[in-house]
């Protein structure tokens, strides 16, 4: 297949495209990331600008589209909501309506965060009710794109892993401070579903070959808090556990409010792929073996100059 992956300088693009890279023509596209390697085609574009979007799908001719670009930090979305509605509600609008003229299919990504976490846990028919900004441009950005390209997949995921920058993870925050013998503290209060970035590769592109449409719960078959997993990241890289002090998310003083519980039921995607998603274990053990592999630094260089 070919494969046009957006936001290949973040987290999830950059290892979605070097998983790909063995088994299909890949493409890449990000705006400040001058990526250098051979294992797909990188391009530098920035998709707001006027006919960007047009052009890359011209030149790159894909079978699918995944879309990773976004606005992804929920502090600035709250800074800057017009930054933020641009970037996760128009573009995934304007790209499932070229991907669908244009007769190529779209995997757009979404969040686990469109629901308010009142509720022990989420199916893909529970309603959602954002409660920051990140959450509703993002949730306005799923509806986009099912409207304008109903074939389209919808994947709500969470992730962790190994980033371009090396700190872009919730699961890199705990390693980087741990291993630098710095206090930090979990929430113990905050549950989500995590999955590894290399694992939630294999699941997309599953759901691509087998042909998948509509909206998919992707993440973790098991729930976490997120003192527990630093706690986890603490004993597999052996660093002292007690270096993570639990507190509540209500002493944190983030910007944006966050949902206490997104556990979301993934029943939908075994059904319909018979896979099932990773538990939290076996991920940060693959995360463990990549370290020892030195894939930190095969993520790290694609964006060194
Ligand atoms: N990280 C998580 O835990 C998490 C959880 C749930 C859902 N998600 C979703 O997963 C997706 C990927 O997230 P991520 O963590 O990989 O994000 P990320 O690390 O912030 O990567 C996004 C990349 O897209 C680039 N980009 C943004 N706007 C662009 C534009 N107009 N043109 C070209 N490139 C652009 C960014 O460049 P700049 O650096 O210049 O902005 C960045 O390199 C997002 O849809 C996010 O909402 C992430």
């Amino acid at each position: 297949m070919r494969i046009l992956i957006t936001g290949t300088g973040g987290l999830l693009g950059s290892n979605l495209a070097l998983e790909a890279a063995s088994n299909h023509t890949v493409f890449g596209v990000d705006r400040s990331c001058p990526q250098k390697t051979t294992a797909f085609t990188p391009l530098v574009a920035d998709l707001l600008d006027p006919g960007a979007v047009e052009s890359i799908l011209d030149d790159t001719q894909p079978d699918w589209v995944i879309h990773c670009a976004a606005q992804a930090n929920v502090d600035a979305c709250e800074h800057d909501p017009e930054n933020a509605r641009e970037l996760n509600t128009e573009l995934p609008r304007k790209l499932a309506r070229h991907v669908a003229r244009g007769g190529a299919r779209l995997l757009h990504v979404s969040t686990d965060a469109v629901f308010d976490g009142h509720k022990d846990e989420y199916t893909e028919d529970d309603l959602p009710n954002p409660v920051n900004v990140y959450a509703q441009t993002k949730l306005a950005g799923e509806n986009a794109v099912l409207e304008a390209a109903p074939d389209a997949i919808v994947a709500r995921i969470n992730i962790f892993g190994w980033s371009p920058t090396g700190k872009r993870s919730l699961a890199e925050f705990f390693f980087n401070n741990l291993a630098a013998g710095n206090q930090i503290k979990g929430f113990t209060d905050v549950f989500f579903c995590p999955v590894l970035v290399n694992d939630i590769a294999d699941l997309f592109y599953q759901m691509l070959a087998k042909g998948l449409r509509g909206l998919y719960h992707v993440v973790s078959s098991e729930n976490v808090s997120k003192y527990d997993f630093g706690i986890a990241i603490a004993r597999k890289f052996d660093f002292d556990p007690e270096l993570i002090t639990p507190i509540s998310v209500t002493q944190a003083g983030l910007q944006a409010v966050r949902s206490p519980n997104l556990t979301l039921q993934v029943d939908k995607l075994i059904n319909d792929l018979g896979v099932v998603p990773p538990a939290l274990s076996p991920g940060i053990e693959r995360f463990y073996t990549l370290y020892q592999q030195d894939y930190p630094q095969v993520v790290r260089s694609l964006c060194l100059e």
